[in-house]
């Protein structure tokens, strides 16, 4: 459906869970997050009937994000539920790969169509300083697993200036793979919201350091870029300094079933509890009253009360 700025809804972001074993520094802190109260989370059930109705409304994409979703308990359940409703056209996970080879065929056989890795940096001790707890040994076999039961596997790589941003390595992965690597801008979002100036590049930027890289197109809300004759391709996504919500066709729901019409709005809209009409005609007036645009800029960061650990990017 339409929200009253004529954008299509299409795309749900779910967070089946806030909770991680890696503790990445702008997205937790280093004691982690309070766990929520086991009741107040969205059961298995409850994330599948929040689905089909937000698919009744015209959702055609679902991605399952965390914290990590990998290690919410009856995740499998939760993906077959979804990949069977009708108008589901694509189930996608996010996830830092640490449970991707205990998972990734089932995950596949219930459904998911895609999934995304997010890995920050080849060098195992700036993985080590982001992650704090992270090894990249282990997400890369997890990149493995991906590719091997989902083929095209898309990493994400969030840009942190003086730690980061030497991405001649990252790029390097797309010579003989069929890899997409897109840099992430930072976003001033909870943990890293009063984060120094220096470490906010900007994508272009730091697309200086591979001057090989030939801009290709756009595709959604990210220009791609191909070293030529190479297997994958680079993409940026500039949250920051191209803002893309003229063109936003997503909602997100919380683990504890909070829908969030946009990523960056103090507005939360409790579904717990909800069912049937009554949940329906809530996500339908939230989808309505999705704000025009959000407020964020170099001096003014994310109005969201939470941080990514709880909505999931
Ligand atoms: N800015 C941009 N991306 C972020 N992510 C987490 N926090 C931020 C932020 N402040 C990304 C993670 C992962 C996804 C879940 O969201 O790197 O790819
Ligand atoms: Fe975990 Fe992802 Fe947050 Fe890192 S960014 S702590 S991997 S949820």
């Amino acid at each position: 459906m339409k929200d009253d700025f004529g954008r299509n809804i299409r795309y749900l972001r779910l967070s089946v869970t806030d909770l991680c074993q890696m503790r990445c520094l702008y997205c937790m802190p280093a004691e982690g997050v309070q766990k929520l109260e086991h009741d107040s989370i969205l059961t298995v059930e409850e994330c599948i009937e929040v689905c089909r109705v937000c698919a009744e409304l015209g959702v055609n994409k679902i991605r399952l994000t965390g914290g990590e979703p990998l290690v919410r308990r009856g995740i499998v359940d939760i993906c077959r539920g979804i990949a069977r409703i009708p108008g589901v056209e694509e189930l996608c996970i996010t996830t830092n790969g640490l449970l991707l080879p205990k998972y990734a065929a089932d995950l596949k056989a219930a459904g998911v169509t895609r999934v995304n890795l997010s890995l920050d940096t080849l060098d195992p001790e700036k993985l080590r300083r982001i992650t704090r707890t992270g090894n990249v040994t282990d997400v890369l076999a997890g990149l493995e697993a991906a590719e091997k039961y989902f083929g095209h596997t898309k990493i994400n790589s969030v840009l942190i200036g003086g730690i980061n941003d030497d991405i001649t390595d990252m790029v390097a992965l797309t010579r003989d793979r069929d890899i997409e690597v897109r840099f992430i801008e930072l976003m001033p979002i909870g943990e890293c919201s009063d984060w120094p100036e220096e470490r906010f590049v900007s994508a272009e930027a730091i697309l200086k350091r591979v001057p090989q890289l030939e801009y290709i197109g756009d595709k959604g809300v990210s220009m791609l870029y191909q070293v030529p004759g190479w297997k994958g391709r680079v993409g940026l996504i500039r949250p920051m300094s191209h803002k893309f919500c003229s063109a936003c066709d997503r909602i997100r729901i919380t683990a504890d079933g909070k829908l969030k019409p946009c990523l960056h709005s103090a507005t939360e809209i409790p579904l717990k509890g909800l069912h049937g009409e009554e949940l329906k005609n809530t996500v339908a007036s939230a989808i309505k009253a999705k704000p025009q645009s959000h407020l964020m800029d170099e001096t003014h960061h994310s109005d969201s009360l939470r941080g990514m650990s709880g909505i999931g990017g």
